[in-house]
């Protein structure tokens, strides 16, 4: 197929392009004017790159010129906490440029889409409830959603995704944390650590994308469906990171209890959504833990 994936220097985007690539897929990426492509490293001559400038007419040209069979729209801004002077990129990134893209594949005749959601749309395990106004942005791209499948032949599949882990984060999450206070040595204060989290290793997400790209293809798909992207086995973070220390055969300076949860902590992750039929994660988190070592060497 040929595939057009916004967000694609991002973590997930990295690893999936390669993946994709790797199916022989044709694979065609949007870009902004200023994102670096040195990025995609040896890959860049196998892809087509489209810098989109931000209008909603050069977003209908770009899907016209790329005539994607699918989308796969990752392109997003995250934030745990916003402050006031973040809400026009916020909303720029995860709802302008999303419902451009959209409105693109109605106007140009695209019918697959995978979208991608966040596990922090459900605080409290409820069906919505936003953790923070980043899970926020990402539902009120599916309320605009919902107009496109009513009224285009849009055909989506929301991927939900919970933590995710592997090698060339760049993104300074926790493992990055752990890495940089293991080699210094430094103090690190966290909340008391009963919060569970369920992180899914990288490839294992790469494979539900692959897994709903093909149901997209066989036509199952009436209008949109959800999905949830967990590991099933959720666990404190307390004992990932004893798991993080038994493997790296190090001991962390951690402060536990050295600073408060925040607010919105999410101490149990959503529980409630449907599971992608055809997928399960393969990757333990110990496993996942010892690749990244490794890769580290
Ligand atoms: N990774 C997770 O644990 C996780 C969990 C839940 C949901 N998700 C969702 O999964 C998707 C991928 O996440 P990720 O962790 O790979 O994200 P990431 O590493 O933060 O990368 C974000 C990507 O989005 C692009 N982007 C942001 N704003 C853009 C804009 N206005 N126009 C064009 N491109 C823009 C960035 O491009 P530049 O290179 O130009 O900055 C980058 O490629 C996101 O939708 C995220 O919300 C991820």
């Amino acid at each position: 197929m040929r595939i057009l994936v916004t967000g694609a220097t991002g973590f997930v985007g990295g690893h999936l392009i390669k993946r994709l690539l790797d199916e022989r897929h044709e694979v065609h990426v949007l870009t902004r004017p200023a994102t670096d492509l040195g990025i995609f490293g040896n890959d860049l001559d196998r892809i087509v790159s489209h810098r989109h400038h931000g209008t909603t007419k050069n977003m209908i040209d770009l899907v016209k010129r790329a005539q994607p069979d699918a989308a796969i729209h990752l392109a997003s801004l995250f934030l745990g906490e916003h402050q006031s002077e973040n809400i026009d990129d916020l909303i720029q990134s995860n709802v302008l440029l999303s419902t451009q893209l959209v409105e693109a594949m109605a106007v140009n005749d695209i019918e697959l889409l995978i979208n991608v959601g966040t596990s922090w749309q459900h605080y409290e395990d409820d069906d919505y409830n936003p953790v923070n106004l980043y899970a926020a942005t990402k539902q009120a791209f599916r309320s605009i959603l919902r107009y496109y499948v009513e009224v285009a032949a849009l055909k989506v599949i929301t991927l939900e995704l919970f933590d995710t882990f592997g090698p060339n984060d760049r993104r300074g999450k926790l493992f990055a944390l752990l890495d940089r206070i293991r080699e210094s040595g430094d103090k690190l204060s966290m909340s008391p650590g009963d919060q569970q989290i369920d992180p899914v290793y990288i490839d294992d997400v790469s494979e539900a994308f692959v897994v709903a790209l093909n149901r997209l293809r066989t036509g199952l798909v009436r209008n949109e469906e959800v999905y949830s992207i967990r590991s099933s086995t959720p666990i404190p973070l307390r004992e990932l990171v004893a798991v993080y220390e038994e493997v790296t055969g190090s001991t962390l300076n951690i402060e536990w209890g050295g600073r408060p949860y925040r607010t919105r902590e999410v101490m149990m992750p959503w529980s409630r959504g449907e599971t992608l039929s055809g997928w399960s994660p393969k990757v333990s988190i110990r496993e996942g833990i010892e690749i990244i070592t490794r890769s580290n060497v």
